[in-house]
Protein backbone atom coordinates (compact mmCIF):
# COMPACT_ATOMS: atom_id res chain seq x y z
CA UNK A 1 0.00 0.00 0.00
CA UNK A 2 1.27 3.67 -0.67
CA UNK A 3 2.31 5.18 2.47
CA UNK A 4 0.27 8.86 3.00
CA UNK A 5 3.12 10.55 4.39
CA UNK A 6 2.24 14.49 3.22
CA UNK A 7 -0.69 16.77 4.94
CA UNK A 8 -2.48 16.88 2.14
CA UNK A 9 -3.27 13.49 2.57
CA UNK A 10 -4.63 14.16 6.18
CA UNK A 11 -7.27 15.51 4.76
CA UNK A 12 -8.89 16.80 1.21
CA UNK A 13 -11.76 18.70 -0.11
CA UNK A 14 -12.60 16.89 -3.67
CA UNK A 15 -14.74 19.24 -4.65
CA UNK A 16 -18.02 17.43 -3.54
CA UNK A 17 -17.14 15.46 -0.55
CA UNK A 18 -14.65 15.49 2.14
CA UNK A 19 -11.90 12.90 1.98
CA UNK A 20 -9.58 11.93 5.32
CA UNK A 21 -7.56 9.74 7.30
CA UNK A 22 -8.84 7.93 10.32
CA UNK A 23 -6.93 8.06 12.78
CA UNK A 24 -8.46 5.82 15.07
CA UNK A 25 -7.26 3.14 12.43
CA UNK A 26 -3.46 3.95 12.74
CA UNK A 27 -0.63 2.80 12.49
CA UNK A 28 -1.88 -0.66 11.72
CA UNK A 29 -4.08 0.83 8.61
CA UNK A 30 -3.73 3.66 6.60
CA UNK A 31 -7.72 4.11 6.18
CA UNK A 32 -9.44 6.40 4.10
CA UNK A 33 -12.59 7.70 4.73
CA UNK A 34 -14.74 10.26 1.80
CA UNK A 35 -17.92 11.42 2.78
CA UNK A 36 -20.51 14.38 1.52
CA UNK A 37 -22.33 14.12 5.48
CA UNK A 38 -21.47 16.36 7.80
CA UNK A 39 -22.61 14.34 10.13
CA UNK A 40 -20.01 11.66 9.39
CA UNK A 41 -17.36 14.26 10.05
CA UNK A 42 -19.03 15.10 13.37
CA UNK A 43 -18.89 11.37 14.27
CA UNK A 44 -14.89 11.81 13.48
CA UNK A 45 -14.34 14.67 15.43
CA UNK A 46 -16.01 12.85 18.87
CA UNK A 47 -14.67 9.68 18.10
CA UNK A 48 -10.72 11.54 17.28
CA UNK A 49 -10.58 9.63 14.09
CA UNK A 50 -10.12 13.43 13.22
CA UNK A 51 -8.24 15.45 15.87
CA UNK A 52 -5.65 18.14 17.08
CA UNK A 53 -6.94 21.25 17.40
CA UNK A 54 -5.49 23.14 14.11
CA UNK A 55 -7.18 20.22 12.17
CA UNK A 56 -10.76 20.10 14.55
CA UNK A 57 -11.01 23.78 13.31
CA UNK A 58 -10.16 22.90 9.23
CA UNK A 59 -12.65 19.71 9.51
CA UNK A 60 -15.50 22.02 11.12
CA UNK A 61 -15.17 24.65 8.54
CA UNK A 62 -15.61 21.70 6.05
CA UNK A 63 -18.39 19.97 7.31
CA UNK A 64 -19.77 23.24 7.72
CA UNK A 65 -19.65 23.17 3.49
CA UNK A 66 -21.06 19.81 3.47
CA UNK A 67 -23.87 20.97 5.62
CA UNK A 68 -24.39 24.02 3.15
CA UNK A 69 -24.32 21.80 0.16
CA UNK A 70 -27.29 19.67 1.67
CA UNK A 71 -29.35 22.10 2.33
CA UNK A 72 -29.11 23.17 -0.80
CA UNK A 73 -32.17 20.89 -1.59
CA UNK A 74 -34.58 23.23 1.08
CA UNK A 75 -36.82 25.89 -0.13
CA UNK A 76 -37.49 29.15 1.15
CA UNK A 77 -35.99 30.48 4.46
CA UNK A 78 -35.43 26.08 5.27
CA UNK A 79 -32.08 26.95 4.00
CA UNK A 80 -30.48 29.01 6.11
CA UNK A 81 -32.31 27.60 9.39
CA UNK A 82 -31.36 24.19 8.57
CA UNK A 83 -27.79 25.37 8.18
CA UNK A 84 -27.81 27.17 11.60
CA UNK A 85 -28.88 24.14 13.14
CA UNK A 86 -26.33 22.19 11.37
CA UNK A 87 -23.40 24.36 12.83
CA UNK A 88 -25.13 24.46 16.24
CA UNK A 89 -24.22 20.37 16.07
CA UNK A 90 -20.90 20.68 14.29
CA UNK A 91 -19.60 23.25 17.55
CA UNK A 92 -20.89 20.46 20.02
CA UNK A 93 -18.43 18.23 18.36
CA UNK A 94 -15.68 18.90 21.27
CA UNK A 95 -15.53 21.47 23.54
CA UNK A 96 -11.44 22.03 24.22
CA UNK A 97 -9.86 23.29 21.29
CA UNK A 98 -10.64 26.57 20.61
CA UNK A 99 -10.25 26.17 17.00
CA UNK A 100 -13.59 24.39 16.45
CA UNK A 101 -15.60 27.20 17.80
CA UNK A 102 -13.20 29.75 15.92
CA UNK A 103 -14.11 28.03 12.24
CA UNK A 104 -18.04 27.76 13.38
CA UNK A 105 -18.24 31.37 14.17
CA UNK A 106 -16.18 32.11 10.78
CA UNK A 107 -18.79 29.97 8.80
CA UNK A 108 -21.82 31.43 10.47
CA UNK A 109 -20.23 34.63 9.64
CA UNK A 110 -20.20 33.32 5.81
CA UNK A 111 -23.42 32.28 6.13
CA UNK A 112 -24.96 35.26 7.12
CA UNK A 113 -23.44 37.14 4.76
CA UNK A 114 -25.08 35.53 1.64
CA UNK A 115 -29.05 35.48 0.96
CA UNK A 116 -29.15 33.34 -2.22
CA UNK A 117 -28.48 29.55 -0.72
CA UNK A 118 -26.00 28.77 -3.93
CA UNK A 119 -23.72 31.96 -3.42
CA UNK A 120 -23.68 30.94 0.07
CA UNK A 121 -22.67 27.36 -0.29
CA UNK A 122 -19.80 28.61 -2.48
CA UNK A 123 -18.30 30.62 -0.42
CA UNK A 124 -18.03 28.46 2.37
CA UNK A 125 -16.36 25.87 0.28
CA UNK A 126 -13.92 28.76 -0.23
CA UNK A 127 -13.66 30.26 3.34
CA UNK A 128 -12.88 26.74 4.22
CA UNK A 129 -10.66 25.82 1.48
CA UNK A 130 -8.83 29.40 2.86
CA UNK A 131 -8.76 28.20 6.46
CA UNK A 132 -6.95 24.77 5.47
CA UNK A 133 -4.58 26.63 3.45
CA UNK A 134 -3.90 29.57 6.28
CA UNK A 135 -3.59 26.76 8.73
CA UNK A 136 -0.68 25.39 6.98
CA UNK A 137 1.15 28.26 6.15
CA UNK A 138 0.84 28.95 9.77
CA UNK A 139 2.88 25.85 10.80
CA UNK A 140 5.38 26.92 8.42
CA UNK A 141 6.00 30.28 9.87
CA UNK A 142 6.01 28.09 13.50
CA UNK A 143 8.53 26.09 12.31
CA UNK A 144 10.61 29.13 11.30
CA UNK A 145 10.12 31.05 14.37
CA UNK A 146 10.55 27.52 17.12
CA UNK A 147 13.23 26.22 15.28
CA UNK A 148 15.88 28.43 16.44
CA UNK A 149 15.00 27.69 19.98
CA UNK A 150 15.49 24.02 20.05
CA UNK A 151 19.34 23.03 21.05
CA UNK A 152 21.95 22.49 17.94
CA UNK A 153 22.15 18.55 19.20
CA UNK A 154 20.64 16.47 21.91
CA UNK A 155 17.01 15.11 23.22
CA UNK A 156 13.50 16.98 23.11
CA UNK A 157 10.69 15.49 24.94
CA UNK A 158 6.96 15.99 23.49
CA UNK A 159 3.60 14.89 24.20
CA UNK A 160 0.24 14.01 22.10
CA UNK A 161 0.32 14.09 18.51
CA UNK A 162 1.36 17.82 17.03
CA UNK A 163 2.19 16.53 13.70
CA UNK A 164 0.76 16.77 10.02
CA UNK A 165 -1.89 14.45 11.67
CA UNK A 166 -3.35 17.30 13.80
CA UNK A 167 -2.94 20.30 11.37
CA UNK A 168 -3.30 19.70 7.82
CA UNK A 169 0.21 21.35 7.51
CA UNK A 170 3.19 20.30 8.96
CA UNK A 171 2.49 20.82 12.62
CA UNK A 172 3.11 22.81 15.21
CA UNK A 173 5.76 21.19 17.94
CA UNK A 174 6.54 18.75 15.43
CA UNK A 175 6.53 21.08 12.67
CA UNK A 176 9.17 23.17 14.90
CA UNK A 177 11.27 19.42 15.52
CA UNK A 178 11.06 19.04 11.60
CA UNK A 179 12.50 22.31 10.64
CA UNK A 180 14.88 22.17 13.08
CA UNK A 181 16.32 18.99 12.29
CA UNK A 182 15.62 19.85 8.73
CA UNK A 183 17.77 23.05 9.62
CA UNK A 184 20.69 20.47 10.46
CA UNK A 185 20.35 20.06 13.99
CA UNK A 186 20.89 17.15 15.09
CA UNK A 187 17.92 16.41 17.39
CA UNK A 188 16.52 13.02 19.23
CA UNK A 189 12.92 12.91 19.93
CA UNK A 190 11.32 11.53 22.92
CA UNK A 191 7.90 11.14 22.26
CA UNK A 192 5.62 10.53 25.72
CA UNK A 193 3.35 7.24 24.69
CA UNK A 194 0.19 9.45 25.99
CA UNK A 195 -2.46 7.70 27.73
CA UNK A 196 -5.18 6.70 27.26
CA UNK A 197 -5.20 7.32 23.91
CA UNK A 198 -1.89 6.72 22.79
CA UNK A 199 -1.63 9.60 20.20
CA UNK A 200 2.03 9.66 20.93
CA UNK A 201 2.89 5.76 20.46
CA UNK A 202 0.17 5.64 17.43
CA UNK A 203 0.50 8.83 15.68
CA UNK A 204 3.76 10.68 17.00
CA UNK A 205 6.25 8.07 16.27
CA UNK A 206 4.84 7.26 12.52
CA UNK A 207 4.70 10.44 11.97
CA UNK A 208 8.61 10.42 13.06
CA UNK A 209 9.28 7.66 11.38
CA UNK A 210 8.04 8.92 8.06
CA UNK A 211 10.13 12.21 8.86
CA UNK A 212 12.88 9.67 9.56
CA UNK A 213 13.86 11.76 12.91
CA UNK A 214 15.30 9.73 15.75
CA UNK A 215 13.11 8.88 17.94
CA UNK A 216 12.34 6.83 20.95
CA UNK A 217 9.12 6.17 22.84
CA UNK A 218 8.47 5.98 26.33
CA UNK A 219 5.76 5.81 28.55
CA UNK A 220 4.21 9.46 30.50
CA UNK A 221 5.64 8.65 34.00
CA UNK A 222 9.11 8.13 32.49
CA UNK A 223 9.95 11.62 31.50
CA UNK A 224 11.60 13.37 34.95
CA UNK A 225 13.61 9.75 34.95
CA UNK A 226 14.67 10.87 31.71
CA UNK A 227 15.28 14.51 32.40
CA UNK A 228 17.15 13.22 35.28
CA UNK A 229 19.40 12.13 32.91
CA UNK A 230 20.18 14.81 31.20
CA UNK A 231 19.90 14.18 27.23
CA UNK A 232 17.14 15.83 27.36
CA UNK A 233 17.71 19.93 26.37
CA UNK A 234 14.12 20.99 25.87
CA UNK A 235 10.60 19.93 25.73
CA UNK A 236 7.62 21.37 23.23
CA UNK A 237 4.42 20.61 23.05
CA UNK A 238 1.49 22.19 21.24
CA UNK A 239 -1.98 23.48 22.57
CA UNK A 240 -5.82 23.35 22.44
CA UNK A 241 -6.71 26.35 23.84
CA UNK A 242 -4.48 29.12 25.48
CA UNK A 243 -5.77 31.85 27.67
CA UNK A 244 -4.94 35.66 27.69
CA UNK A 245 -2.68 34.90 30.36
CA UNK A 246 -0.93 32.58 28.47
CA UNK A 247 -1.99 29.70 30.77
CA UNK A 248 -2.30 26.79 28.34
CA UNK A 249 -4.90 23.52 27.53
CA UNK A 250 -3.08 20.41 26.29
CA UNK A 251 -3.16 16.72 26.31
CA UNK A 252 -3.87 15.27 29.73
CA UNK A 253 0.29 14.72 30.78
CA UNK A 254 1.05 18.07 29.14
CA UNK A 255 1.02 20.04 32.61
CA UNK A 256 3.31 17.10 34.26
CA UNK A 257 5.60 17.32 31.74
CA UNK A 258 6.29 20.81 32.30
CA UNK A 259 6.62 20.44 35.76
CA UNK A 260 9.63 17.97 34.88
CA UNK A 261 11.12 20.73 33.04
CA UNK A 262 10.76 23.63 35.12
CA UNK A 263 12.52 20.91 37.54
CA UNK A 264 14.86 20.03 35.93
CA UNK A 265 16.20 23.85 34.29
CA UNK A 266 15.33 22.80 30.78
CA UNK A 267 13.07 25.16 28.86
CA UNK A 268 9.33 24.10 28.11
CA UNK A 269 7.94 25.53 24.82
CA UNK A 270 4.40 25.54 23.88
CA UNK A 271 3.95 25.88 19.79
CA UNK A 272 0.87 26.93 18.73
CA UNK A 273 -1.17 29.18 15.66
CA UNK A 274 -2.82 32.17 17.15
CA UNK A 275 -6.20 30.51 15.81
CA UNK A 276 -5.63 28.87 18.85
CA UNK A 277 -5.67 31.79 21.67
CA UNK A 278 -8.86 32.55 23.16
CA UNK A 279 -9.28 35.96 23.90
CA UNK A 280 -12.20 35.78 25.61
CA UNK A 281 -10.58 33.51 28.77
CA UNK A 282 -8.35 35.36 31.29
CA UNK A 283 -6.86 32.52 32.70
CA UNK A 284 -6.69 28.71 32.33
CA UNK A 285 -10.03 28.44 34.71
CA UNK A 286 -12.34 29.62 32.29
CA UNK A 287 -11.18 26.52 29.50
CA UNK A 288 -13.61 23.96 29.40
CA UNK A 289 -11.95 20.65 29.74
CA UNK A 290 -13.43 17.53 28.16
CA UNK A 291 -13.89 14.49 30.14
CA UNK A 292 -14.28 11.43 28.25
CA UNK A 293 -15.82 7.67 28.97
CA UNK A 294 -14.60 5.45 31.31
CA UNK A 295 -13.75 2.76 28.71
CA UNK A 296 -10.38 4.77 27.04
CA UNK A 297 -9.15 3.84 30.79
CA UNK A 298 -10.34 0.83 31.34
CA UNK A 299 -9.30 -0.90 27.98
CA UNK A 300 -6.33 -0.94 26.20
CA UNK A 301 -7.54 -1.70 22.09
CA UNK A 302 -10.38 -2.73 23.35
CA UNK A 303 -8.82 -5.58 25.81
CA UNK A 304 -9.69 -4.65 29.76
CA UNK A 305 -6.71 -3.57 31.46
CA UNK A 306 -8.54 -2.48 34.92
CA UNK A 307 -11.01 -3.87 37.35
CA UNK A 308 -14.94 -4.51 35.80
CA UNK A 309 -16.76 -1.48 35.99
CA UNK A 310 -14.63 0.56 38.59
CA UNK A 311 -14.92 4.01 38.65
CA UNK A 312 -12.91 6.18 36.45
CA UNK A 313 -12.34 9.88 35.79
CA UNK A 314 -10.78 10.60 31.88
CA UNK A 315 -10.09 14.34 31.70
CA UNK A 316 -8.79 14.74 28.19
CA UNK A 317 -6.68 18.04 28.65
CA UNK A 318 -4.96 19.68 31.17
CA UNK A 319 -4.07 23.05 32.08
CA UNK A 320 0.06 24.33 31.91
CA UNK A 321 0.00 27.51 33.73
CA UNK A 322 1.83 30.22 32.32
CA UNK A 323 4.73 30.33 34.95
CA UNK A 324 5.78 26.92 33.43
CA UNK A 325 5.84 27.97 30.07
CA UNK A 326 9.58 29.63 28.77
CA UNK A 327 7.68 30.92 25.65
CA UNK A 328 4.84 30.24 22.78
CA UNK A 329 6.08 29.93 19.51
CA UNK A 330 3.25 31.04 17.29
CA UNK A 331 3.05 31.86 13.36
CA UNK A 332 3.37 35.35 14.50
CA UNK A 333 6.39 35.16 16.23
CA UNK A 334 7.89 33.94 19.56
CA UNK A 335 6.48 34.98 22.60
CA UNK A 336 8.20 35.57 26.02
CA UNK A 337 7.17 35.84 29.43
CA UNK A 338 5.31 38.04 30.36
CA UNK A 339 3.43 36.24 28.00
CA UNK A 340 -0.28 38.12 29.28
CA UNK A 341 1.40 41.29 27.31
CA UNK A 342 2.81 39.50 24.06
CA UNK A 343 -1.14 37.95 23.29
CA UNK A 344 -2.75 41.27 23.97
CA UNK A 345 0.02 42.74 21.13
CA UNK A 346 -1.86 39.92 18.86
CA UNK A 347 -5.30 40.56 19.82
CA UNK A 348 -4.56 44.64 18.80
O1 LIG B 1 -7.55 14.71 21.92
P1 LIG B 1 -6.68 15.16 20.78
O2 LIG B 1 -5.89 14.06 20.17
O3 LIG B 1 -7.44 15.97 19.77
O4 LIG B 1 -5.64 16.14 21.46
C1 LIG B 1 -4.69 16.79 20.67
C2 LIG B 1 -3.69 17.55 21.45
O5 LIG B 1 -3.78 17.67 22.65
C3 LIG B 1 -2.62 18.25 20.70
O6 LIG B 1 -1.45 18.30 21.45
C4 LIG B 1 -3.09 19.67 20.40
O7 LIG B 1 -4.30 19.67 19.71
C5 LIG B 1 -2.10 20.45 19.68
S1 LIG B 1 -2.00 19.89 18.04
C6 LIG B 1 -1.34 20.63 16.95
Amino acid sequence: MQSLILPRDVIAWTGASLRFLDQTALPAEERLINTSDYRVVIEALRTLRLRGAPLIGVAAAYAAALAANEHLAETGTGFHTRLQTSLSEIASARPTAVNLFHAVDRMRGVAESYADPMQCATAMERTAAGMHEAEAQRCIAMGEAGAVLLPDEGGVVTICNTGALATGGIGTALGVIATAVRAGKRLHVYACETRPLLQGARLTMWELARLGIPATLIVDGAVPELLRRGEVRAAIAGADRIACNGDTANKIGTCAVALAAHDAGIPFYIAAPVSTIDFTAPDGGAIPIELRGPDEVRTLAGIPVAAAGCEVWNPAFDVTPHRLISAIITDCGVLTAPLMAGISRLRA
